[in-house]
């Protein structure tokens, strides 16, 4: 049985990751506007991954004996001044995120419930994953500067990212 405490904190996590979901989709929805239709698969794939983050906390609680709270979702910026400026907030976004599953992965260890920690070593992995992806875009942006067709060849890159959907046991269904 998982604690109150690591169950109010999973709770609040799966609101994280369903409120990544949501501002992933508004930075789809900038790019969609600029005719910029790579970075809006980029965005797209995200928003994806983001669903299933969620799911993947919903159903290790649900597996745990704790009880799924679903929380409000903010709604997320919608105005954007450049693909720059959406790649800076989706890095720190997720360095927030980081910090958010750190801080999860500390409870854990603190109340020595070692299930919950090696549930929560999948995402260990992802965030630094996370972390580099969006931070290697915002500097091939930073180098592209005003450059048109700098910027056209990063979208025709990110256009050819395509969605893996988890394996049953990713969902953390069976964990
Ligand atoms: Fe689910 Fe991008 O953190």
């Amino acid at each position: 049985m998982i604690s109150t405490r690591l169950e109010r904190i999973i709770n609040e996590q799966i609101q994280k990751e369903f409120y990544s979901a949501y501002l992933y989709l508004s930075m789809e929805a900038y790019f969609q506007a600029q005719n910029l239709n790579g970075f809006a698969n980029f965005f797209h794939v995200q928003l994806q991954e983001e669903r299933d983050h969620a799911l993947k906390f919903f159903n290790f609680l649900n597996h745990v004996g704790g009880k799924v709270t679903l929380l409000q979702i903010d709604a997320p910026k919608t105005d954007f001044e450049s693909p720059e400026e959406v790649f800076s907030l989706a890095l720190a976004h997720e360095q927030f995120v980081t910090k958010s599953i750190y801080n999860i992965v500390d409870i854990s260890l603190e109340e020595r419930d070692h299930k919950t920690n090696a549930f929560l070593q999948w995402f260990v992995t992802e965030q630094a994953e996370e972390e580099a992806t969006a931070e290697n875009i915002l500097k091939k942006l930073r180098l592209i500067g005003n450059d048109g067709r700098g910027l056209l060849m990063l979208d025709a890159e990110l256009a050819q990212r395509v969605y893996t959907p988890p394996v049953a046991a990713d969902t953390g269904a069976q964990a």
